[in-house]
C-alpha cells in the first residue's frame, strides 16, 4: 500500500436538450404527475433523440467539457474506465469510442457494468489505478442512454428513467483528502427481480424476443424498492461507523437517484438533515450509471475542500455499496 490517495479533481456533466415531463408521459401512459411526483419525486427526465446517438454522445460532451475545466491534456489520461449499461454496442466498449472522440490516444479504456451502481463501483475500480501510484490520469465516466431499453407502454418503468451521465478525473494527492472508505456488495440472486430478458448471449434477439417485448428493462418495482431501501442505508451506515463518522460530520449525502423514498430512507438512517442531501430526481430522473456524477456536478459549486461525501448506491445485480470522500478542492 502506497501512501498515495486518488482524489476527484474535476467533474463534469452533460444531459441531452430533449425533456420529457410527467405531463407529457400522461399522455403516453395511463399515469399522472401527482403519482409518479408522489412515488417518486420525478417530475421530468432528459432523453437523448436522433439517429446513432448512444451513450457514447454523453460520455464524450462529459469528457470534452472535464478536460477543458481542469486544463487536462487528452493524451496525458492513462485510463477511461465507463460505467454503463447501455452501452452503444456489445463491443467494443464505449470507453474507447469516448476515448477516440476526445483525443486520449495513449490512454486504454474499458467499460463496466453494475447497473445503478455502476459508477461508484467504477469510482472505485480507478482509484487502485492511482493508488498503486502507476497512473496518474484516470476519467471515470457514468452514463446512460436508459431511453434506448425502455418500454414506452411499461408506465411502471417508464416514468422513471432519463438519460444522461458524467465524468469525474481522478488524480494522485496527500491522503488528507479524496476516497477514504468504500465498501460494495453483490448478490447475483436479485438478478430474477431486475433484468433484461433479451439480447444477451443466453437469449440473442430474434423476432420472437422483439414481439415478446424482451429487449425492455423488467422490474419488480416493489421488490426492488425493499432492497434498495436496507441496503443503501445499511451501506452508508456501516462506512460512517466503521470510520466513527456522525451526521454531523457529513457535508452532503451522495445518492444514487432511483426514487425520492429510498433516498430519504438513507437520510434518515445516517441521521442527516435533506439539506445535507443532495438531490436532482426532479430534474432527471434516474440515469442509472449517470446519477451520482450529474449530483456532484450540479452540486460543485457548492462543496468545499475536506467536506466529508457519502456516496451511496444500489442497482441491478444486485449491487450497492457507499463511498466516504473527502472533497479535494475549492470551487474554482
Ligand atoms: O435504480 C435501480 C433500482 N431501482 C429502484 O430502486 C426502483 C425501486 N422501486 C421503486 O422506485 C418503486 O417500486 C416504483 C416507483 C417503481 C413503483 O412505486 P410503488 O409505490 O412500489 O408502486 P407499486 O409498484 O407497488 O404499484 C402501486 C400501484 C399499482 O396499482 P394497484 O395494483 O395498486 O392497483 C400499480 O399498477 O400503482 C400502480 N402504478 C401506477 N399508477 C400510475 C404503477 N406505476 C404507475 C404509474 N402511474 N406510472
Amino acid at each position: 500500500m502506497t501512501n498515495i490517495r486518488a482524489q476527484i479533481t474535476g467533474v463534469h456533466g452533460y444531459v441531452p436538450d430533449y425533456v420529457l415531463t410527467n405531463k407529457e408521459l400522461e399522455t403516453i401512459v395511463d399515469t399522472t404527475d401527482e403519482w409518479i411526483t408522489s412515488r417518486t419525486g420525478i417530475k421530468q427526465r432528459h432523453i437523448l433523440k436522433g439517429e446513432n446517438q448512444g451513450t457514447s454522445v454523453i460520455g464524450i460532451e462529459a469528457v470534452k467539457g472535464l478536460l477543458e475545466k481542469t486544463n487536462t491534456n487528452a493524451e496525458d489520461i492513462d485510463l477511461i474506465i465507463c460505467a454503463t449499461t447501455t452501452p452503444d454496442m456489445t463491443f467494443p466498449a464505449t470507453a474507447n469510442l469516448i476515448g477516440d472522440a476526445v483525443g486520449a490516444k495513449n490512454a486504454f479504456n474499458y467499460d463496466l457494468q453494475a447497473a445503478c451502481s455502476g459508477f461508484i463501483y467504477a469510482l472505485i475500480t480507478g482509484s487502485q489505478f492511482i493508488e498503486t501510484g502507476k497512473y496518474k490520469k484516470v476519467v471515470v465516466v457514468g452514463a446512460d442512454k436508459m431511453s434506448s431499453i425502455i418500454d414506452y407502454t411499461d408506465r411502471t418503468t417508464c416514468i422513471i428513467f432519463g438519460d444522461g451521465g458524467g465524468a469525474v478525473l481522478l488524480e494522485p494527492g496527500s491522503p488528507d483528502f479524496g476516497i477514504m472508505d468504500s465498501m460494495l456488495k453483490s448478490d447475483g440472486s436479485g438478478a430474477q427481480h431486475l433484468h433484461m430478458k433479451a439480447g444477451g448471449s443466453r437469449k440473442p434477439a430474434s423476432l420472437e424476443t422483439i414481439q415478446n417485448r424482451e429487449h425492455f428493462v423488467y422490474q419488480e418495482g416493489s421488490a426492488v424498492f425493499k432492497f434498495a431501501v436496507t441496503n443503501m442505508a445499511d451501506a452508508a451506515a456501516e462506512v460512517m461507523q466503521r470510520n466513527n463518522l456522525t451526521g454531523d460530520d457529513i457535508a452532503y449525502l451522495v445518492p444514487h437517484q432511483a426514487n425520492k423514498r429510498i433516498i430519504d430512507a438513507t437520510a434518515r438512517r445516517m441521521d442527516v438533515g435533506e439539506e445535507k442531501v443532495m438531490l436532482n430526481i426532479h430534474k432527471y430522473g434516474n440515469t442509472t450509471s449517470g446519477t451520482i456524477p450529474l449530483c456532484l456536478w450540479d452540486y460543485e459549486s457548492q462543496l468545499r475542500k475536506g467536506d466529508n461525501l457519502i456516496i451511496a448506491a444500489f442497482g441491478g445485480g444486485f449491487t450497492w455499496g457507499s463511498i466516504w470522500l473527502k472533497w479535494a478542492y475549492d470551487p474554482k
